[in-house]
């Protein structure tokens, strides 16, 4: 087997958009891939999963991190440099998230914003803050990929009935505009970095019990394509189906 030219590190891929992502980039026998979540045991399943696909060709790798612990980043990158050998790191998508809104009874809604947050906010800040001396390494072109929603976008949600139409999560939508402005503040940070946030679409997954629309094998194509190459400009935020979502 050739060298592989691309590392791609998926946050969150032990099911759903991620493994669905990690499924689709197996098929490239230029990458390196880091399948990732915080269960041991879900992570090397999967890993297993992809691995004894018939035509899996890239490289497979795991990597557990809970991108709320920050000491379980910071192992998670020594562990990932040290499989990378010298390499680079090339992408990072960061898929993983959760979503706590239905809880907000039992929980009461600080707690179910703190823990939503913890994910989907502070642990993509804090990944990409301790992943960007690996990604700084590329000379490809390196990305980070961040998996958002149309619940981030401000400008949707401020038209007449869009909430009303749509999710009406206060944790969750505000935690993926959050995200969308992380985007931006990397970007801008970071301009040999290319940054894009992205809205999947809805897709029958764990994260709303598989009451989504579209397949995630399908929905996750977005996330494949901004993954093995530059798309878009750098900050961008794109939806399935093709263009350009406001901000
Ligand atoms: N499904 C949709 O319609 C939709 C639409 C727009 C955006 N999205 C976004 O797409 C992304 C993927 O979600 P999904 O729909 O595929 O849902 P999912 O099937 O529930 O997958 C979420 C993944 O994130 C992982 N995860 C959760 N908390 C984590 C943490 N602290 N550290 C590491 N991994 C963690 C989960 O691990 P466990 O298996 O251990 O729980 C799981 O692998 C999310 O960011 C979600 O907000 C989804």
């Amino acid at each position: 087997m050739s060298t592989p030219t691309l590392a791609i590190l998926i946050t969150g891929s032990n099911q759903g958009l991620g493994f669905e992502t990690a499924r689709h980039l197996s098929k490239h026998p230029h990458i390196h891939l880091f399948i990732s979540g915080r269960n041991p045991s879900r992570v090397q399943e999967a890993q297993e999963n992809i691995t004894k696909e018939e035509d899996c060709k890239a490289v497979i790798d795991n990597v557990v991190i809970d991108v709320s612990d920050d000491a379980s980043i910071k192992a998670g990158v020594k562990e990932v440099e040290a499989k990378l050998n010298g390499a680079a790191l090339d992408v990072l998508v960061n898929n993983a998230g959760v979503g706590f809104d239905r809880q907000i009874e039992t929980l009461g809604l600080r707690t179910a914003m703190e823990k939503t947050y913890a994910t989907n906010v502070f642990g993509v800040a804090v990944i990409s803050e301790s992943f960007l001396p690996l990604l700084k390494k590329s000379t490809v072109g390196p990305r980070i990929v961040n998996v958002g929603s149309g619940v981030g976008s401000l400008s949707l949600m401020s038209k007449k009935n869009w909430i009303s139409d749509n999710l009406s999560f206060i944790a969750y939508n505000s935690s993926k505009a959050a995200l969308s402005s992380i985007t931006c503040t990397l970007a801008m940070k970071n301009p040999d970095i290319h940054v894009t946030v992205l809205n999947p679409g809805s897709n029958a997954t764990n994260i709303n019990n598989f009451t989504g629309t579209m397949d995630p094998k399908d929905g996750s194509m977005l996330i494949v394509q901004h993954a093995l190459e530059r798309t878009g400009k750098s900050p961008g935020f794109y939806t399935t189906g093709g263009g350009d979502l406001g901000w």
